[in-house]
């Protein structure tokens, strides 16, 4: 797939509490480049000199009626509260579209998200039920006021919710809900490490496919620094070209 080098503007930047924002950006040339679900952006953040490196960002949908690109972000350190307290009109360069993306296959599944990883699933989910798949989202967090776009997410399947502290859906980890009983023809999945693991490990289990998007640290995005390396079963393979998704079975977990 083609990369390209855009600028975008920003055109909303909605507070989702404290600690998360949805940037929704227009191409400033007008001409949004097509995206897979899984695939992520490298953003070039203004104004500060401890992140001369890129951020990577999921995409977390794209809006081709409005032409509007949304990137949910988390304050994680220095990069993403710059990018948090961006202001509309801001200019913010990005390149994209990067990495693999998930499976569009058809059929019964099961999306799993956790924190912020709940981002790559919402395209991924319009995208699955325009091909007519069984779309169900299980979206985990430590709190109800953790949970994000709940309100995008039932347009496109049934939502499922657990909670660390019971406020909303079951309470306890994704991994504990009760919909995980049923049987999915594949999981997708994307959130903290050891949420993953454990999610590959009931998939293993019930003898489901399952994908999972990793976010091992990145610097250039593209397959030239090797600093995001995973060791698989295919040798080591950098994760911002190879993936971030990856088969379970080719992981060594
Ligand atoms: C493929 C991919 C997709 C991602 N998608 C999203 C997303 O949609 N929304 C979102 O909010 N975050 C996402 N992240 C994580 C995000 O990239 C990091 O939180 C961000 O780079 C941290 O930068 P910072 O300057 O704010 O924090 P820093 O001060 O650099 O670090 C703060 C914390 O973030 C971790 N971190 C730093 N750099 C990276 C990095 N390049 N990759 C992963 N973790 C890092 C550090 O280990 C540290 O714990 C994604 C990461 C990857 C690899
Ligand atoms: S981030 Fe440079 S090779 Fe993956």
């Amino acid at each position: 797939m083609i990369k390209y080098i855009k600028d975008f503007i920003l055109k909303e930047n909605i507070e989702l509490g404290s600690m998360y924002s949805l940037l929704k950006l227009s191409p400033a040339d007008g001409i949004m480049p097509d995206m897979i679900p899984g695939q992520f952006v490298q953003v070039d953040i203004k104004g500060s000199k401890n992140t001369f490196l890129r951020r990577p960002i999921s995409i977390n949908f794209v809006d081709k009626e409005m032409n509007l690109l949304w990137l949910l972000v988390r304050r994680a350190g220095e990069g993403t509260s710059t990018l948090i307290s961006a202001p509309a009109g801001e200019a913010i360069n990005l390149i994209l579209p990067l990495g693999n993306g998930f499976s569009l296959d058809n059929g019964k599944m099961l999306l799993i998200g956790g924190g912020v990883g709940v981002a790559p699933l919402l395209y991924l989910g319009k995208i699955l039920s325009e091909k007519d798949s069984n779309v169900s989202f299980l979206l985990g967090a430590r709190s109800k006021q953790d949970l994000l776009e709940l309100e995008e997410f039932k347009k496109y399947g049934e939502v499922f919710v657990s909670t660390e502290d019971g406020s909303m859906g079951e309470k306890g980890f994704v991994t504990t809900h009760s919909i995980l009983n049923d049987k999915f023809d594949l999981i997708q999945c994307c959130g903290p490490l050891p949420m993953m693991k454990a999610v590959a490990k009931i998939a293993r289990l019930h003898n489901t496919q399952c994908e999972v998007s990793l976010e091992n640290v990145m610097a250039c995005g593209i397959g030239a620094c090797l600093c995001c390396v995973e060791d698989t079963t295919e040798g080591n393979v950098c994760v911002c070209k190879e993936g971030p998704v990856f088969n379970i079975d080719k992981l060594k977990w």
